[in-house]
């Protein structure tokens, strides 16, 4: 698999996943899951070098770690960009012309959802529901929110984010 080939090679910042594991947690496998929230925070993902870095500091098998890591949806194991933009397919955005606006962001980033431009500069998310309804179509970038948009709206709001 390409992916595991290219991540093999990726250069970890170990010490500042000892900072994480250590320093803020303990090496405490209780604290697992705000570990693997650092460190998603820390990389934008859940490295797999990474996650088997921690398997060994805090004495959880690799197998448990892959379990909690992809039970909950708010952690990837795949990079994703520095920026990440959740469009909303919920129905009230969806009946407000959500479509178009996805429409638009496939076509200007070249992405579809789940995928990352190939400048690692934005990750396109579709989401079901941001919970700010009224405002749709909604999209979020990273944790900025623009509602009431307009596809011709989407180019300058990129512009804002390197
Ligand atoms: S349906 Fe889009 S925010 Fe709720």
């Amino acid at each position: 698999m390409n992916s595991s080939v290219s991540e093999a090679s990726l250069e970890l910042d170990y010490r500042e996943l000892d900072r994480i594991i250590g320093e803020d947690y303990q090496n405490d496998k209780e604290n697992l899951i705000m570990i693997l929230q650092a460190i998603q925070k820390t990389f934008n993902y859940l490295p797999r070098p990474a996650l088997s870095y921690l398997a060994v500091k805090i004495g959880v098998p690799l197998s448990q770690i892959y379990g909690v890591a992809t039970f909950y949806s708010t952690f990837s194991l795949e990079p994703r960009g520095r920026n990440i933009i959740s469009i909303c397919l919920g129905t009230a955005c969806h009946v407000r012309g959500g479509d178009r606006i996805h429409e638009t962001l496939v076509d200007q980033l070249k992405v579809q959802d789940g995928q990352t431009t190939s400048d690692n500069r934005f990750t396109l998310e579709s989401v079901r529901c941001i919970g700010c309804c009224s405002l749709g179509p909604v999209i979020k970038v990273n944790e900025d929110m623009y509602g009431h948009l307009k596809p011709d709206e989407i180019q300058s709001i990129l512009g804002r984010y390197e």
